[in-house]
Order: C-alpha cells, then sequence, then structure tokens
C-alpha cells in the first residue's frame, strides 16, 4: 500500500519526496504587468519549507492579454525572470519540486486588466468575447511553448499547463458552443482537444527531455460532463505527453452530479481510467491527513491541496507529525491569516470565499468555479472587491 511519504518517480524529472503538492493559488499580490511582488514572493517562499513533495506557483499568463483577474503574474517576457528565478531556487533548495501553472484565460480574460477585447474558440456576445483565427490558435499554441521555454531556463522542473476552469484551453473542451470547421472543433472529443494536445506537443519539443510536463482538468461544472472528462483524461495519460495528470475535482469524496454516475464518489469515477505511464493527482477539498491517504487508498499517486496549504505552509510536515492532523477550522481570523503570511490584498480576495475569512459576510462567490466559468460581469470587479476588502482589514 502506498503511503503518504513515500517518493513519487514521473517518466520525467526529479523525484518527489512524498505524495503531497501544494497547488496553484492565485493570490492577486502581484501587480497587472506581470511581474511576482515581493509580497508573492515572501508567501510562496514561506511555504517551501514546509515539506511539500512538489510546489507550483499559481497560474501564470502567457501572454499580456492572459489574465482573468488582477494581480496574477505573467511570463510573457524576459523581464519577468529573475523574480521568477528566485521562486524556482527557493522552492529547489528546500527539496520541492518546482513547478510553474501556465495559463491563457481565453475568453475569462479581464478586459480592465489587459485592455484588449478578449478572445476564445468561440465568440460570446453576451461578454463581446471575439472568435480566434486558425491562425491564432497557432499563435497562442506557439506562446505556450515559448512561456515553457521561459520556464525552464528560469530553473523550474517542469510546468502544469492549465487546461481546467474554464480557461482557454478548456473552453476548446465545450461541445455545445465549440463548433470550429478548422479541426479545432466539432462533434468529437479529439477535434475539441485538439489546442490541448498541440499545446502540450509544442511545449515537450521545445523544452528540454527531462523537463516534468502536468496538465490540469476539471470537470462538472466547467465546459465538459464526467463522462467527456474521463474519455479525455484517458487520451491524455495514454498520449505519452504528459508525466502527470492533476484533476481538478473541487470536492472528491462527493457523489457525482450526472444520476447516471451515482453509487460511488466522483474520485472513483475520475480514477477509472487507464493511465499509461502518467500519474494522478487529485484536488478538491482535500484538507487532513486521513483524506490525503484516502485519496491514495482510492488509487491516485498523489494529492494536490489548496486551502490547506494557504492555512498551513508546513501542511506534509503536520501530517508526518500527526496522522491526525486537520487543517483549521473555518472560518479562520485575519490574524491568524496573517501568521501565514498572507498579505491584506490576498485577505481581500479570500474574503470572497464564501466562511472562508471570519466577519467577512457571505463571500461573493462559495467557489472559484462560480466565479470563472460563469458568464458574470461582476467577475470583473473583483479587483476592485479585494482592494476594499485589504482596506477594509488593514
Ligand atoms: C484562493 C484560491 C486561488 C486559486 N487559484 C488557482 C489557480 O491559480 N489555478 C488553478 O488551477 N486553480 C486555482 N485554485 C483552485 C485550487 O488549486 C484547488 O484546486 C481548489 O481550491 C480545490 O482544492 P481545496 O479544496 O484543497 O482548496 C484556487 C483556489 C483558491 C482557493
Amino acid at each position: 500500500m502506498t503511503t503518504l511519504f513515500d517518493p513519487l518517480q514521473f517518466t520525467r524529472g526529479p523525484q518527489l519526496r512524498n505524495r503531497m503538492m501544494m497547488g496553484p493559488l492565485t493570490n492577486m499580490q502581484s501587480p497587472d504587468d506581470g511581474h511576482m511582488s515581493e509580497a508573492e514572493f515572501d508567501w510562496l517562499n514561506m511555504r517551501t519549507t514546509g515539506g511539500y513533495g512538489m510546489m507550483t506557483t499559481c497560474t501564470a499568463g502567457i501572454r499580456a492579454d492572459a489574465a482573468a483577474m488582477e494581480g496574477q503574474i505573467g511570463i510573457w517576457q524576459d523581464s519577468h525572470m529573475p523574480q521568477l528565478r528566485r521562486v524556482a531556487e527557493a522552492m529547489k533548495r528546500e527539496g520541492n519540486v518546482a513547478l510553474m501553472q501556465i495559463n491563457h484565460a481565453g475568453l475569462r480574460a479581464n478586459p480592465d486588466v489587459t485592455g484588449t477585447v478578449p478572445f476564445g474558440p468561440y465568440a460570446e456576445p453576451a461578454t463581446g468575447g471575439r472568435e480566434m483565427s486558425t491562425a491564432e490558435i497557432h499563435q497562442v499554441i506557439e506562446d505556450f511553448a515559448i512561456a515553457a521555454k521561459r520556464a525552464e531556463a528560469c530553473g523550474f522542473d517542469g510546468v502544469e499547463v492549465h487546461g481546467a476552469h474554464a480557461q482557454l484551453l478548456s473552453q476548446f473542451l465545450d461541445p455545445r458552443q465549440n463548433r470550429r470547421t478548422d479541426g479545432y472543433g466539432g462533434a468529437t472529443m479529439e477535434e475539441r482537444s485538439r489546442a490541448m494536445t498541440e499545446t502540450l506537443q509544442a511545449v515537450r519539443e521545445r523544452c528540454r527531455p527531462d523537463f516534468i510536463l502536468g496538465l490540469r482538468l476539471s470537470t462538472e461544472r466547467y465546459e465538459i460532463n464526467l463522462e467527456d472528462f474521463r474519455e479525455l483524461s484517458e487520451r491524455m495519460m495514454t498520449s505519452g505527453l504528459i508525466d502527470f495528470l492533476d484533476m481538478s475535482l473541487w470536492d472528491c469524496f462527493k457523489e457525482p452530479d450526472d444520476a447516471k454516475f451515482a453509487g460511488k464518489p466522483l474520485i472513483d469515477w475520475a480514477l477509472d481510467v487507464k493511465r499509461g505511464n502518467a500519474k494522478v493527482g487529485v484536488s478538491g477539498k482535500i484538507r487532513t491527513a486521513a483524506k490525503c491517504r484516502a485519496a491514495l487508498d482510492k488509487g491516485a499517486d498523489f494529492v494536490i491541496l489548496g486551502r490547506a496549504a494557504i492555512l498551513h505552509d508546513d501542511f506534509p510536515q503536520q501530517a508526518a507529525a500527526n496522522p491526525d492532523f486537520e487543517m483549521a477550522p473555518l472560518p479562520v481570523s485575519v490574524d491568524y491569516l496573517r501568521s501565514k503570511g498572507v498579505s491584506n490584498r490576498f485577505i481581500g480576495y479570500l474574503r470572497m470565499w464564501d466562511g472562508f475569512v471570519a466577519n467577512s459576510g457571505p463571500g461573493m462567490y462559495t467557489e472559484m468555479a462560480t466565479m470563472i466559468s460563469g458568464v458574470d460581469p461582476s467577475c470583473f470587479a473583483i479587483g476592485e472587491f479585494a482592494e476594499m476588502q485589504a482596506e477594509a482589514v488593514k
């Protein structure tokens, strides 16, 4: 039986010392020009000594027009690299495998931040998003590869391509809306996932042979239902292109929404697919050492911690010391968050997550899922809201 503290070896890259990864966590602490601030560096740096097997930065824009929110980091120009180099060094110095998550938000890009009209695989009249040309798809694929090459040059062990949460590559997967006829859309999963596959191929071709390549996918509340998610997971894992698949399930142990899959928790259905040589990690409400073990017992190769890593810079060390370790009960106080290196600006953002920060009133969003997948113009005010909340906690 695999334990949480067994090392893990992907097909490529260095070994993970254990089965716990700190997941991508957007924190809005950096300026809109994509250069990582000292506050964001400090926040990540604090977590480098917590004993994680693998860590990733939050989502990083591959182009100037990629960001969904204010305060996100970027990797679209060389001037972003010095600070990213520091992050990679800090992660690796402390024994973590170091990743960047690279992304384009597509139709979810925020024009107030990017100054441009959002685009995606199809036009979206409700937001004014326009349809990309085939040449633009080729360019974005190239830009993913260039960004990955930059991450490699910064010293990261690998990248995770963001193909989840209604971001650009996941928008292509939507069978109802992506009816492109240029081979990047249509009736089959092969066509709708072509942009994703070509992105992974481009990264693979551009980066050194032992560079780790991961992919994040999500299901249910986004463009693909569980059945399509299982088909796509299998397709991607058996392609030989990726070293790991990060399954973003939001709540691993709940029953699937689709009645066709009743009777077993989501994680069981998600993991019941052919894997080829790829490893699989799961994310979603894994907040106790016992849940980490339960996910491995279900067949996951590793677990990905989100909110538990915000509240515990040292979750793996705590889990090693105490097999019954549990995330701090919610909601947490502002003082507690500050003690964990979370700046006022990030606290402002966290106040939007229902029931997370004490004395916040109802959060604007129960889950990020609602926030970024719905065509909700209020998402364009997130920065302002976080700013206001940050002022309030000063
Ligand atoms: C504040 C916050 C920021 C997040 N930022 C990202 C992100 O940049 N990229 C991403 O793929 N997921 C992001 N997520 C999703 C998390 O990585 C994780 O999958 C999700 O929170 C579920 O895991 P949890 O229940 O352990 O928090 C974010 C979640 C939170 C709470």
